[in-house]
């Protein structure tokens, strides 16, 4: 299988012990079969909490976090089977978004100042649904799903995770929960800026010219092969070194950013139509030079100062600085260069991941996960995030194969102690 080939590309790492555990200052002691008893089913469950914001020393392993009960009619509670990382996680635990977060978690202020710990971090989850909300339709016990989980929701680095319908989906079938756990918070980012922002979509983008920065990551490598889906014509910025993987996943013309003259190199090409900047920083200045003007042109940029300004500032300060900014540069492009100046967010979205799901299917996305670690390494998963040069994602197996085992030998025992029940019934019936 294909998707086989390109993890086989990234030699998963996933080695090591709780020695090493010990050796970033979390003292663990991990039991494996975690769903065996029911009355710890219906009460704790084991995840990675934070009480304070700070460095990789404030992640702490319990198995004793309630469990997030379906409490509305519309919620589905999810068995995580694997999460993965994103660049927000570890700025998440430094306190990154904290203000306006806690908003969104708390619109009316009701709870105490540290409401939000203790925090669970993980924003993509792959696992199978246990139970639903009297109004749920979609989803049913049983069902293998994926989802992103929003940043103001209690994350997937645990045992379960209840979101709404809504924001969930079916996992493709093709896929493994570790593959498919790699896909839904960067598809849905992916989704959100050049769909919503950037006004393309499946029938208009044939032809169309993209230019992706920061290629090899995580967003990167899902938008090219979305983008290749969708008939675009996909330039990427990256390090020599991950050429290889974006034209491997579609990419029509590679720069490498390294030669320190990507600007010179991109503007001896065809100017393009859109421009999905995940790398940010000075990039604006020279990628918007790059567009076509007067022609509905459109750069998006993933990297924007709201968040960090509603810490800095405060919510009010923060927000009105923010949102002067985007106007100000917003105005500048389009009444100098009609050109549309556009910042992209994370959206959940569980019908868009319903789209993907099929391409997935469908063979046109494949998961590149370049790294794995079992649950007891949640810590060693961050230090390698931290790292940077991301090559795809970084996955977390919350459920072990045995913990499947587990669930499957739960499955038969129930299906065989249901098959004597009606036995006993329909002898019952002829006495
Ligand atoms: N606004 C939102 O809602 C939202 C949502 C998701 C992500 N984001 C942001 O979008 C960015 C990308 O996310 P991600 O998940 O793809 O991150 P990632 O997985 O960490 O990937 C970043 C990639 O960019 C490469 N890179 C670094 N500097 C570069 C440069 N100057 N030019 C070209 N490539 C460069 C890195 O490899 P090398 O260093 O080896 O070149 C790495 O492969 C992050 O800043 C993230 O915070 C924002």
């Amino acid at each position: 299988m294909a998707s086989t080939r390109l993890l086989s590309l990234f030699n998963a790492k996933a080695a090591g012990s709780t020695k090493t555990l010990a050796r970033v200052g979390c003292n663990v002691c991990f039991r494996r079969s975690v769903c065996s008893s029911p009355s710890r089913l219906q009460s704790c469950m084991a995840a990675w909490v934070m009480d304070q914001y700070g460095t990789n020393g404030v992640l702490r392993f319990t198995e004793e976090f309630a469990i997030p009960a379906v409490s509305s009619a519309t919620e589905v509670m999810i068995k995580v089977h694997a999460a993965s990382l994103n660049p927000l996680d570890v700025s998440m635990r430094g306190g990154y978004g904290a203000k306006l977060l806690k908003l969104r978690r708390d619109p009316l202020s009701v709870m105490d100042n540290d409401s939000e710990f203790p925090l669970i971090l993980g924003r993509d989850v792959s696992g199978v649904v246990v139970n639903c909300g009297s109004e749920v339709t979609h989803f049913a016990p049983g069902d293998e799903v994926w989802a992103a989980v929003p940043p103001w929701k209690q994350g997937s680095l645990a045992e379960f995770v209840t979101l709404t319908e809504y924001e969930v989906s079916h996992k493709p079938k093709v896929l493994s929960h570790t593959e498919a756990a790699s896909i839904p918070y960067v598809a849905s980012t992916a989704l959100s800026a050049l769909v919503n922002t950037g006004g393309l979509c499946r029938d208009s983008t044939s032809n169309k010219r993209v230019l992706i920065t920061g290629g090899s990551g995580g967003v990167g490598t899902f938008s090219i092969q979305l983008l290749k889906a969708w008939g675009a014509h996909v330039t990427v910025t990256c390090s020599p070194n991950a050429e290889g993987l974006v034209r491997g996943l579609g990419a029509d013309e590679v720069v490498d950013y390294t030669a320190g003259n990507a600007a010179e190199q991109l503007g001896v090409m065809e100017r393009f139509d859109v421009i999905l900047d995940s790398v940010g920083g000075d990039t604006e200045q020279w990628a918007i030079g790059l567009l076509k003007p007067w022609s509905g042109s459109k750069y998006v940029t993933l990297v924007t100062p709201l968040l960090l300004n509603t810490d800095s500032m405060g919510l009010l300060d923060g927000t009105f600085h923010t949102g002067f900014t985007l106007q100000t540069k917003a105005m500048q492009n389009i009444i100098s260069r009609g050109i549309f100046y556009r910042w992209g967010f994370f959206a959940p979205d569980g019908p868009a991941l319903d789209e993907i799901s099929k391409l997935v299917d469908a063979g046109k996305i494949l998961p590149v996960v370049e790294a794995q670690f079992p649950f007891t390494q949640v810590p060693q998963a961050f230090q390698k995030l931290e790292q940077g040069h991301a090559r795809g994602k970084t996955v977390v197996r919350v459920a072990e194969e045995d913990d499947r085992q587990a669930d499957e030998l739960m499955q038969n025992i129930c299906t065989k102690a249901a098959e004597s029940q009606q036995e006993v019934l329909e002898t019952a019936k002829q006495n």
